[in-house]
């Protein structure tokens, strides 16, 4: 997918930017992603979508192999396919993968995921993994590129071209893609009822909306942005599925805006990271529903108690209608209640757009940041 930079002005479609253009496509990615795949509320996968039910049935061990933004969807998705077809998954870096000397055999599923479907890492580890036997399913947005290819399986990502080189839409497709590959892989194995599934697929399809409804009113992110654009460094925080939230959206504002950021899991504060916080230093933490999740939430509602006795400021992502973090956030984004193994989709996309309005208010070139490639096809 190759565009010269003036064709692409007329592809902006009047957005200030593609990575604009692009989380406002968001709601679209994950339509599109679902589109033909839910029949009667359980997943419906085409035959090259994935493996045969007997391999399926004979797994003993899935590696998710990614980089970059890819890779923090890969640790989305490992939390839920793991929880639903108790199969144990990893997610491994792929240019780490490669060279660890890992154990594969005909029971191994290793699944990559890439947005561009050329990332050299990611398709020397699928070669690397194929020649060792396992079995490989690529989950790739971009039709007949390598990865695809060059593997056994290819669950396609309609996403959509994504241009800007901060990943946004592709990231919330990717998350998608493998909740529906985990839902068929419970279906097959026997470890999820029809009527479970149902449960989930409702959500699935509720998503867009929720998202819709989080990109009308992103106000209040462009504000907070705009007031934080001399801000010298972020720290992130979650829990669970909010853990790949949060490394995510430390890389989303280091790759186009420069500034220092780091995601952390909530319960790694007290093995170190908490030495770094100081009086103002700002703080997003990524907040599990109280709901669905009670232990994570007050786990992490402590959290936030330590940090900001410490002088922190606490900006929360957090589900509409939980108010026992009002008291300890300064600011709470809101995002729609959702089933936890997909909150990951919903979560991410105020710290998207944090990202891109920091970068913007610093007036830099978000679509393409100094040193950064969109596909690095390179070792
Ligand atoms: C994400 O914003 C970056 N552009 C980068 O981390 C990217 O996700 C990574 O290089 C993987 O690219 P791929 O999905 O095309 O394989």
């Amino acid at each position: 997918f190759e565009i010269t930079w003036d064709a692409a002005e007329a592809e902006k479609g009047g957005w200030p930017s593609f990575m604009a253009k692009e989380i406002s496509e968001g709601p679209e990615a994950i339509r599109n992603t679902l589109r033909a795949r839910i029949e009667d509320g359980v997943i419906a996968l085409g035959e090259n979508e994935t493996l045969t039910d007997e391999q399926l049935k004979n797994l003993d061990r899935i590696i998710i192999v990614a980089c970059g933004t890819a890779s923090y969807s890969a640790m989305a998705g490992e939390y839920a396919i793991e929880e639903w077809a108790r199969v144990p998954v990893e997610v491994e870096l792929a240019h780490e993968f490669r060279y660890s000397n890992p154990v594969l055999t005909e029971n191994t599923l290793v699944i990559s995921i890439s947005q561009s479907g050329e990332t050299m890492d990611t398709k020397m580890a699928v070669q690397y993994a194929a020649e060792h036997g396992a079995h490989t399913l690529a989950i790739c947005n971009t039709q007949g590129s390598t990865i695809p290819r060059e593997s056994d399986a290819v669950l396609y990502i309609h996403a959509g071209p994504e241009v800007a080189v901060a990943s946004t839409k592709a990231f919330l497709a990717q998350v998608v893609g493998q909740l529906l590959f985990g839902l068929h892989l419970a279906r097959v194995r026997g470890t999820m009822t029809d009527d479970e599934i149902r449960t989930v697929t409702a959500d699935l399809e509720a998503l867009p909306e929720q998202l819709a409804f989080t990109l009308e009113n992103a106000d209040d992110v462009r504000e907070l942005a705009h007031w934080m654009s001399d801000t010298r460094s972020v720290l992130f925080l979650g829990r669970n599925v909010g853990y790949p939230v949060a490394l995510e959206g430390a890389l989303k504002l280091k790759e186009i805006s420069y500034i220092h950021a780091e995601g952390f899991a909530g319960g790694e504060l007290k093995h170190g990271p908490i030495a770094l916080i100081e009086p103002g230093q700002v703080v997003f933490v990524v907040v599990p529903s109280p709901r669905t999740q009670p232990t994570m939430h007050s786990k992490l509602i402590s959290n936030i108690q330590e940090i900001r006795a410490r002088g922190a400021r606490v900006i929360a992502v957090a589900e509409e209608g939980d108010a026992a973090v009002l008291p300890y956030a300064d600011i709470v984004l809101r995002v729609g209640t959702t089933h936890p193994m997909l909150s990951a989709v919903l979560s991410v996309v105020p710290l998207h757009l944090f990202a891109l309005e920091l970068a913007s208010a610093k007036g830099l070139d978000v679509d393409q940041p100094r040193n950064l490639a969109k596909s690095v096809t390179v070792e």
